[in-house]
């Protein structure tokens, strides 16, 4: 399943979306000019993952809920009480566009 994005000049340096994908939802970042996603479910409880604060500087995404830190380009957690990494998949451009392939 291929998941269109957007432009990639839609998602400057320090800026993220959220991408419907299927039965998932995206978190797309910019974390300086490297673009990643990661899947908008805590490992911990579920939690909106991508609705809370991001840090660019260190491309870390932290859990509204519990405030776990998460590496965007791992997927995997920093700090308690997560211990188990969040799915992160490649964002790359296609004909002008950002596009994410999940796996069938
Ligand atoms: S749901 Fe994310 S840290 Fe608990």
């Amino acid at each position: 399943m291929v998941v269109e994005v957007c432009p990639p000049e839609e998602l400057p340096p320090g800026t993220m979306r959220l991408v419907p994908a299927g039965s998932l939802t995206l978190g797309v970042y910019n974390c300086a000019g490297a673009i990643h996603a990661i899947e908008d479910r805590c490992s911990h409880d579920d939690g909106p993952l991508c609705e809370g604060e991001w840090e660019p500087e260190l491309c870390v995404v932290v859990c509204p809920r519990h405030g776990s830190r998460f590496d965007l380009e791992t997927g995997i957690p920093l700090t308690l009480p997560a211990f188990e990494s969040v799915p992160v998949f490649a964002v790359v451009e296609r004909d002008g566009m950002l596009v994410v392939e999940l796996p069938d």
